[in-house]
């Protein structure tokens, strides 16, 4: 264990797919094994378009029974809601006034909003709320509030982290060295995760598998995958299988390695291939999924240890509140 503070929100949007676990969730899991870890459900995030407050509780709780089902290591694990901290409206607040407008207007996501406004020739800002337009610092205030070292995202955040990074610059040259620089820790690249029709897995393609679906959904999903129509006895190309891709992340080097050459030698077709697979996948994530399943109908245990997480949160974030206010008001 370094003694590196890692942070990172999960913003409660529902079930995750695979593809999201894999390239988010499970480098944070993992960091989580050996560093102090603040990990918290980013609802007030949501707020910018959920404007339902029973879907963002019931995600909040599915975000939390998520984490912990899936083996975020609770002894070493902060994890509360970020609404239960008042200090993150103090921060966000106090570095309003150190960022720059121009700042925001860079933002990835509010930058693609507007171009696509603009091709659609309707006002630029048309949509925008000043909750997504100030998201990021937001965000930078989550970061910053906890002395965070290490903030794993995946690749779609990372210049949120930069701007994080960047505010705080701003404010420590006006205001002498209070905060720590973060750094973005972008999951190792484990490559474009494939959907079920082979194409990356993400939302908008309906492709994809959800995290702990039910086991008779997750099957259906898998024989659903779009294969080529090479008989059972032909050999198979492995690298152009979406069922062996997806496999490649489940299954250890050697079962990988026998898979591959089943799929080489032929004699196997691609429903028994897609049974193999659907085996693995059941048997690593149904204890996950039955725990999951055990939180979900016992909220008030996710209460009790998001409501434990605040107040232990809070001592951290308390301290920075005085010396930011000490700095910037005296
Ligand atoms: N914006 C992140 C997302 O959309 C969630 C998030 C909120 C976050 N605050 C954070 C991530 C702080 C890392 C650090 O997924």
């Amino acid at each position: 264990m370094d003694n590196k503070i890692v942070l990172t929100g999960i913003k409660p949007t529902g079930m995750p797919h695979i593809g999201n676990y894999l390239g988010a969730l499970k480098p944070l899991i993992d960091l989580s094994q050996n560093h102090k870890t603040f990990m918290f459900v980013a609802d007030l995030h949501a707020l910018n378009s959920v404007h339902d407050a029973k879907t963002i509780k019931q995600h909040t709780y599915e975000a939390a029974a998520l984490a912990i089902a899936m083996g975020v290591n609770m002894e070493n694990t902060i994890l509360f809601r970020q609404s239960d901290i008042n200090e993150i409206y103090q921060l966000t607040e106090f570095l309003m006034n150190v960022t720059p407008k121009g700042l925001m207007n860079r933002a990835h996501s509010y930058k693609a909003i507007v171009e696509k406004n603009t091709m659609a020739n309707i006002d630029a800002d048309s949509g925008v709320n000043m909750g997504l337009y100030t998201y990021p610092i937001l965000m930078a205030a989550d970061i910053l509030l906890y002395n965070s070292d290490i903030v794993p995202v995946g690749k779609d955040q990372k210049q949120h982290v930069e701007f994080a990074r960047d505010i705080a610059g701003y404010f420590n040259n006006l205001y002498g060295e209070i905060f720590k620089l973060p750094e973005p820790v972008i999951g190792e690249d484990c490559g474009i995760i494939p959907g079920l029709d082979g194409r990356k897995m993400s939302k908008s393609y309906e492709n994809t598998i959800p995290l702990l679906a039910p086991e008779s959904e997750l099957k259906k999903k898998i024989m659903r995958i779009i294969t080529d129509s090479k008989t059972p006895a032909e050999p198979k190309n492995p690298d152009e299988s979406t069922i062996f891709q997806i496999y490649k992340f489940f299954a250890n080097e050697q079962e990988v390695a026998e898979f591959r050459k089943m799929f080489l030698d032929g004699g196997m077709g691609y429903g028994t291939a897609k049974t193999i697979l659907f085996e693995k996948i059941n048997s690593v994530l149904s204890v996950p999924r039955a725990e999951y399943e055990r939180l979900m109908f016992n909220t008030d245990e996710i209460d009790k240890i998001l409501s434990n997480g605040a107040e232990r949160a809070r001592i951290i974030a308390s301290e920075t509140i005085a010396k930011v206010k000490k700095a910037m008001l005296g």
